[in-house]
């Protein structure tokens, strides 16, 4: 098997450089390991034909990583336009935030069909091409277009809302239609499978038995895999990273102070605008708290050329002097904002030294910082995770403290409870966790849909032989779109 790896950001990553994205650090170890092309965006954009796109091709582990130049006049449509502003909030259920032009939606398809026919030239009759999230939905209908008949799967890396919220995104029944040209589509979760089906079922009129939906394609399977990370290994790099400077000066400044630790991009769906409105709650019903507990807020400046984002910004920032100013002392500061990122290696390293760990999006695909929180602990005194019960690892770390992010009082008394667990009930919470995360590692997320995907191709015709040369690379397509509805 030739695997072919895409998603829009790749990680070149090194473990002590930052990293914003969840899903590229992710990836980037089990991708190394399996010896598969990787293929993303480089970052750059570039005007003009693009017979030759890929800026770089460099060696990752066995394999490659091979990063793509994309096309200007049609990278913020994409990216920042449907992807991002109609995409992403309809996939958080903010139906309020849905924004995008009928030239955002040609930018996006644009793109798709651009890195479509950028794949070609790494098809062979044994390829399987894995597509991941929200980016490049229409990716596969793009391939098959070309005639590609290999293996195609796709995996999504956030949530899949209710059908009232995803009819909020313009053009999404030619969207989802375009999807069913993947053999395998996997979710994060049973919730976001059943929204999926059930537009499939009701919007569609698509007949759907056991996971399984037949369309003009053919048929795709519609499956769960929980991704998840490598805890052992995490556990040693956080163990490691308390002796890093930026762990031990943090460690000193605390003076025996409690401390509890988020970590997100800046996004509306990561529910920070509460989390803090949590904490002064908590400081003002309970003062004995003042001073023996403050939290360190870092929140990575993300997609800061759209507006949300840019208001998201000033809105937190301002909340939290707020919040500072009215609780704070001389000498304490009971919130430490960060707009900044840091690599995983300090980021292990501060999670260990989190006596709580708060991850309360208001909604999240999976949220790969509950699980390495819960990795990065020390076992003979393990920290307490605050969890959001919409955050998709809620369904396997069923033993965290669950809030609702929306219930501020509720989140207020549930960060004070698990500052002063006993150890006996932490150990217990924790061991319960951590056998979760080594029963479901990214190893076995990796596999087991790579080998579902290479089983799921029932009524798919057999792979072909790649076409001798590729075809023109850009433009392909007139630019008003005629195509598309
Ligand atoms: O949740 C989907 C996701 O791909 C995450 O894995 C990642 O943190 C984020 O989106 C990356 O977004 P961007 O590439 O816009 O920084």
């Amino acid at each position: 098997m030739n695997l072919v790896v895409v998603s829009n950001r790749v990680a070149r990553g090194k473990a002590n450089e930052p990293m914003t994205g969840g899903l590229a650090a992710a990836l980037l170890p089990v991708v190394e390991k399996s010896g598969a092309i990787w293929v993303g965006s480089s970052g750059r954009v570039r005007d003009g034909a693009l017979r030759e796109p890929f800026a770089e091709i460099e060696a990752l582990g066995a394999g490659a990583l091979a990063m793509l130049d994309l096309p200007a006049a049609h990278y913020g449509g994409y990216y920042e336009g449907f992807a991002n502003s109609a995409l992403w909030p309809a996939l958080h259920s903010r139906t309020d935030l849905i924004s995008a032009s009928q030239e955002d939606y040609l930018s996006y398809r644009e793109v798709n069909a651009f890195m479509a026919r950028a794949l070609l030239r790494f098809r062979k009759p044994e390829t399987v091409f894995w597509i991941q999230d929200y980016h490049f939905l229409a990716l596969g209908a793009e391939l098959r277009d070309l005639g590609v008949t290999q293996p195609i799967g796709f995996f999504l890396h956030t949530p899949w809302p209710a059908r009232a919220v995803i009819e909020g995104v313009p053009h999404h029944r030619e969207l989802i239609e375009a999807m069913l040209a993947y053999d395998l589509i996997g979710f994060q979760t049973q919730d976001d499978c059943e929204s999926f089906l059930s537009y499939v079922q009701s919007n569609l009129g698509l007949d759907v038995h056991d996971g399984i939906v037949t369309s003009r394609y053919g048929t795709s399977r519609i499956a769960v895999f929980p991704i998840g990370i490598d805890p052992d290994n995490f556990a040693q790099q956080a163990a490691k990273a308390v002796s890093h400077p930026d762990v031990s000066r943090l460690r000193r400044s605390l003076n025996g102070e409690k401390l509890a630790i988020g970590v997100d991009r800046l996004d509306y769906s990561k529910g920070l605008i509460n989390r803090i409105n949590a904490f002064d709650r908590m400081w003002t019903l309970r003062p004995a708290l003042e001073r023996t507990a403050s939290l360190l807020q870092i929140a990575t400046p993300s997609r800061g050329a759209i507006e949300a984002y840019g208001n998201l910004q000033s809105e937190l920032a301002k909340l939290v002097s707020d919040v500072n100013g009215r609780h704070g002392e001389v000498d304490w500061t009971p919130i430490r904002y960060l707009n900044k990122g840091f690599s995983q290696t300090v980021l292990a390293g501060l999670y260990r030294t989190a006596q709580v760990g708060v991850v309360t999006p208001l909604h999240d695909g999976m949220n790969l910082v509950a699980k390495e929180y819960v990795a990065a602990q020390n076992p003979a005194d393990p920290g307490v995770l605050v969890l959001s019960k919409f955050a998709g690892a809620a369904k396997e770390l069923d033993t965290a403290l669950l809030v609702n992010p929306h219930d501020i009082d509720g989140m207020a008394r549930t960060i004070a409870t698990a500052l002063s667990m006993p150890l006996t009930e932490r150990r217990m919470r924790w061991e319960a966790m951590m056998a979760k995360l080594r029963a479901r590692t990214i190893q076995h997320w990796f596999s087991d849909f790579v080998d579902a995907l290479q089983e799921t191709r029932i009524g798919r015709r057999a792979a072909e032989q790649p076409t001798a040369e590729p075809p023109e690379l850009w433009p392909r397509r007139s630019a008003n779109g005629a195509r598309y509805h």
